[in-house]
């Protein structure tokens, strides 16, 4: 971490980020690790969740457009949670949790089936080598996960830079039962998603952006 982010983890790590207990790894989670939401926030709202929030742009903007909601941000990347803070500190975000561990380990623990209404996955590390396409998060068991811990008319909202990970995206999640294509093809740009570094990085490059939206069905 440099100096702002070890001052801004030191003085508010305490106030949003929630600890689980951890499995073999620092950032997995331990197979019986369970948090009550609704005491966590202090309230019962629905649940928004985005795995991979990055210096958290897109959960600091979605707090504030949806105070009605609880959001929750996993990212393994403690530095990027220290930034992210420093956003939840300076808006005063109170309908806020985050969580440093893997999230697609954590969404199959500490989340009930049928609790997520919102799932945000925007720019997921694209693994662009044929031989670590397996580490990509998006992939059929994590489709398959996604849709049994959304409610049933959730949404899972992704974006990504890549075309051949957009490809793939479409081809895993029209192959999963449990989830329909919102748009029949490409969704429109979600306007909750603010322009991070990832996607000006791709724009830059002349790169096209896909948004996806499928829902539960
Ligand atoms: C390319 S960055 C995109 C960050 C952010 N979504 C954005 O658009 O700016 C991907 C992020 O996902 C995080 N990440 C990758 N796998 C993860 C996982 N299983 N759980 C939580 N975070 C993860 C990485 O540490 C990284 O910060």
């Amino acid at each position: 971490m440099n100096p702002s982010q070890e001052r801004a983890w030191d003085a508010h790590h305490d106030d949003w980020v929630i600890e689980l207990p951890t499995g073999e790894r620092q950032t997995s989670v331990a197979s019986d690790a369970h948090v009550d939401w609704t005491s966590a926030f202090g309230r019962q709202a629905p649940l928004i969740v985005e795995i991979g929030s990055g210096t958290g742009a897109a959960i600091t903007a979605g707090a504030l457009a949806h105070p009605e909601a609880n959001l929750i941000a996993f990212e393994v990347f403690t530095p990027a949670v220290a930034s992210t803070l420093s956003k939840l500190a300076h808006n005063e975000l109170t309908n806020v949790r985050l969580v440093v561990a893997d999230g697609a380990q954590a969404l199959a623990t500490v989340f009930d089936e049928g609790s997520i209404s919102e799932l945000w996955t925007f720019f997921p590390d694209p693994w662009h080598k044929a031989r670590h396409h397996k580490r990509r998060l998006v992939n059929p068991e994590f489709a398959a996960l996604v849709a049994s811990r959304l409610t049933t008319d959730g949404v899972w909202r992704l974006a990504t830079d890549w075309a051949d990970y957009a490809e793939a995206m479409r081809e895993v999640l029209d192959s999963c039962p449990q989830l329909v294509n919102v748009h029949d093809d490409w969704a429109p740009r979600f306007e909750g998603r603010v322009v991070t570094k990832y996607e000006q990085r791709g724009i830059d490059a002349g790169r096209i952006i896909y948004d996806l939206t499928y829902q539960r069905c």
